[in-house]
């Protein structure tokens, strides 16, 4: 084989690879996922990880990105930021922050954020890390969870393909 052909070779099995764009790649729930791939041997072959980090210089960011992860900083609270760091994603796993300001209405705005720019950049699969709306239920002092919901309620609205 001509290095001309090795290289189409190459080139013809990267573009045939699949993106996935990790938020929280550097926590435990996104890390899972990131570990999850790496560690899987079809996955690992088909699919691209794209990590998502507020801070790319950190020790865990610098880590995933020796171990082929494409580290790309955006922050949950900026959509802007998020829509650029999407961009060319087949797939999207989403978490939110509630701990960052501890309120209902920010955590929905990270939410809002992250169903809208995956509706703007045209991603068909939004893998949203979610809870069930329990306060409907008996368990009605669990006051972190509505907040999860509501924000999901934002991904059934917005047309976007959920995967439960
Ligand atoms: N564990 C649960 O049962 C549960 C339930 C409901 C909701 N949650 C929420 O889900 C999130 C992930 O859980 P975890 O256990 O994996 O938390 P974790 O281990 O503390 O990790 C938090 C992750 O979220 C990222 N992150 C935090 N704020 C961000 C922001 N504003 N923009 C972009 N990325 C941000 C962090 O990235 P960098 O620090 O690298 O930027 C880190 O990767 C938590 O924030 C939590 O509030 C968790």
């Amino acid at each position: 084989m001509s290095d001309r052909d090795s290289i189409n070779t190459l080139s013809v099995s990267v573009n045939m690879t699949k993106l996935i764009t990790i938020f929280g790649s550097t926590g435990n729930q996104g890390g899972s996922v990131v570990r999850a791939i790496l560690a899987h041997p079809e996955l690992s072959r088909s699919w691209r990880i794209r990590g998502i980090t507020r801070d790319p210089s950190k020790p865990n960011a610098v880590e995933l990105s020796q171990q082929g992860v494409q580290m790309v900083a955006a922050d949950l609270s900026s959509k802007s930021s998020i829509l650029q760091a999407i961009r060319g994603s087949d797939a999207v796993f989403g978490v939110t922050n509630y701990w960052e300001k501890g309120t209902l209405e920010f955590e929905v705005m990270q939410g809002k954020n992250l169903a809208d720019a995956a509706k703007e950049a045209g991603i068909s699969h939004l893998i949203w890390s979610s809870l069930p709306f329990v306060s409907k239920g008996r368990m009605c002092l669990l006051f972190l969870f509505p907040p999860v919901h509501l924000s999901e309620a934002n991904l059934y609205s917005s047309n976007t393909r959920k995967t439960p």
